[in-house]
């Protein structure tokens, strides 16, 4: 604890600069799906990282005001679609853009089912499925933390990036 916390001195920093600062972040798009009670759901997100490689395990930060975001808890287990930079189309339909819900998010991109029935995207650039083994609610979010069962290695093409609230390819 620093001295400011020992002393019950409460440092707040406004949510616009934070996210201004977290802006300047350049990271990975990834499109995170599940299979729930009322069918297929998913939503884009960079808040994805690695936790371990033993057992591999990685954690997805999720929006609990996110209309699926109770069907990623009743399932249990999800899927994570890292995008290549000819894949934007994909990021905005499940980024909420035209309106899209639910089910119709899945017209755009090829989609299929694997292993643990999430689906996962074609020509994405590496898929992994995963089984929920722990959610923390956190402030505004759920961390969705995931056990990997299954990676699929898509191809090894230009990324799909967001940075200064705009994509770009890396
Ligand atoms: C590039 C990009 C990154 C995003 N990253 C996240 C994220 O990491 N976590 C999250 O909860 N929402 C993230 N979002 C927002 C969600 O995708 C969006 O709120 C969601 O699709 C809305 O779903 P709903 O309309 O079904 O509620 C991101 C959106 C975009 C365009």
């Amino acid at each position: 604890m620093d001295d400011h916390r020992a002393q019950g001195v409460e440092r707040t920093v406004e949510a616009g600069l934070y996210r201004e600062a977290m802006s300047r972040l350049v990271a990975a798009v990834h499109v995170i799906t599940t299979r729930g009670p009322d069918g297929r759901a998913g939503f884009t997100a960079t808040a994805v990282a690695s936790v371990s490689d033993s057992p591999p395990t990685l954690l997805v930060c999720l929006n609990r005001r996110i209309r699926s975001a109770a069907a990623f808890r009743q399932s249990g287990r999800f899927a994570v679609n890292m995008l290549g930079a000819d894949q934007q189309m994909v990021a905005e339909s499940f980024g909420g853009r035209g309106g899209l819900a639910g089910e119709q998010r899945f017209a755009v991109g090829h989609w299929h089912e694997g292993a643990l029935d999430v689906p996962c995207l074609a020509a994405a650039v590496a898929v992994f499925q995963c089984r929920m083994v722990d959610v923390r609610t956190i402030a505004t979010h759920d961390v969705l933390v995931g056990r990997v069962e299954a990676v699929t290695l898509g191809p090894d093409k230009a990324k799909l990036a967001y940075l200064g609230r705009g994509f770009l390819s890396v």
